[in-house]
């Protein structure tokens, strides 16, 4: 047998990724670094897909990227679309990732880090990880249980959850298999009475806070889902048809106290015509509630939370999936912390795929952090169990990021052990 020669079959690799459409930025990137300086974390760049090397078991992933691979192989081309696109180029969806290098954690040495705690205190709560689940709409699409199975293990494993405006199952019913509550996230749409109702249902089934999202705005162009869609093979409008004229299906339940008569001459859309004194209109008519604004990018914009008296900001770029600006979240928040000065606390997510990303969003100033895709990739692998295992991944690697940065406890982590 000839023996292999690894670095032709690397050249090969970078041949083939230089030709593929999909992953042309990516490629670009590659060969302008060097073949030697840069080497792909995630192994959805470089390490051969071939099923005999994917993960048998949830315990077997070493990190969440050996759970994507196994995603892929089990999600129909259409759905692994939908997960995976980012918007147009790509370039906001690559810069998540990307600029953690921009932040180095300098480590204190000499301190008793035989303990180590990650909990963190979210209004006065205290939570066992500063970890959350973010909204992801449709989780039927990735595993038969879709949201069932996220709430049951984030409930296992203690994590905050928000749920979906266009989730397959109803808030109830999650909130009944997670056992404990759950955030709502509000895509308003664009009528007030519409927000209002599902503001309603929510404070209604006990969910102790609402997450406005409002970086939805025009309709996105998300060419990796175009392209991965015409590979499925499956009559999408057996399932998608409900689809009427833009007004969303019947079958996301959140909608269902939604009548046809409250959606007439409604511009389709997430919520176009959002604006604080909307979000504050919808925010007073439940004072018991607390209210998250999920989508700010801009340090003035989460400055104008705080004065505005929302609870809370959440910086995120919906995972690169809406607009192609490259502006990362973790950049975003080197701006946004120092602006808003601790007076309210601030979320984050987009990219985040280490614990070493949390911890150093933790010491910047972020009170949480949360995760979209790892989670699903999770689901979509393994069930609840690779939900679970994203979780208790991103965990243990957190510790360790944390006794290794020589701290103790997240409030440990502060801006100056940030470099850039
Ligand atoms: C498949 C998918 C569906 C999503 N659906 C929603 C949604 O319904 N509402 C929302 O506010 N954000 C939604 N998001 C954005 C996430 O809440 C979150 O901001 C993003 O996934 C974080 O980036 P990450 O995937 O890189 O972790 C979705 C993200 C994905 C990947």
């Amino acid at each position: 047998m000839q023996p292999v020669d690894p670095r032709a079959s690397r050249r090969n690799f970078i041949k083939y990724l230089l030709a593929s459409p999909l992953l042309a930025g990516a490629a670009e990137a590659y060969a302008q670094e060097g073949e030697l300086s840069l080497k792909w974390e995630d192994p959805m760049m470089w390490a051969p897909q071939d099923a005999g090397q994917l993960v048998a078991t949830p315990q077997a992933a070493q990190n969440v990227f050996d759970l994507e691979v196994v995603a892929h192989k089990n999600v129909p081309p259409a759905h692994w679309g939908y997960l995976t696109t980012g918007a147009e180029g790509e370039h906001t969806l690559r810069a998540n990732r990307a600029d953690f290098q921009r932040f180095a954690l300098r480590p204190y040495r000499m301190r008793d880090v035989l303990k180590v705690d990650t909990s963190t205190t979210l209004f006065g709560e205290k939570l066992d990880s500063p970890i959350f689940i973010c909204p992801t709409s449709s989780n039927g699409a990735f595993f038969k249980d879709g949201e069932l199975s996220v709430s049951r293990a984030a409930g296992k494993m203690n994590h905050l959850q928000m749920l979906s405006t266009v989730a397959t199952y109803g808030i109830e019913e999650c909130m009944k298999e997670r056992g404990s509550p759950i955030w709502f996230q509000l895509y308003a749409s664009n009528s007030y009475d519409i927000a209002k109702s599902l503001v309603q249902r929510a404070a209604d089934a006990g969910c102790p806070g609402v997450v406005i999202t409002v970086d939805v705005i025009s309709s996105r162009k998300n060419e990796t889902q175009a392209r991965l869609r015409k590979l499925d093979k499956r009559n999408c409008l057996e399932c998608h048809a409900t689809m009427n004229g833009g007004t969303p299906s019947n079958k996301k339940p959140n909608y269902s106290k939604i009548t046809p008569e409250m959606w007439k001459d409604v511009p389709p859309g997430t919520g176009a015509n959002m604006t604080w004194e909307i979000a504050k209109r919808l925010r007073d008519t439940q004072p018991k509630m607390k209210f998250i604004i999920k989508g700010i990018l801009d340090p003035q914009d989460a400055v104008d939370c705080a004065k505005h008296g929302f609870d809370a900001v959440m910086i995120s770029n919906h995972g690169g999936r809406d607009d192609d600006g490259g502006w990362s979240t973790i950049r975003a928040l080197s701006e946004i912390a120092p602006a808003v000065n601790k007076k309210i606390p601030i979320l984050i997510d987009s990219g985040f795929r280490r614990g070493i990303d949390v911890a150093k969003a933790v010491a910047m100033g972020a009170t949480a952090v949360g995760i979209g895709r790892p989670y699903l990739w999770g689901l979509g692998s393994f069930g609840q169990p690779g939900v679970e295992r994203v979780l208790e991944i991103l965990n243990t690697e957190l510790r360790t990021a944390v006794g290794q940065a020589g701290c103790t406890s997240l409030k440990d982590l502060n801006p100056k052990m940030i470099r850039t």
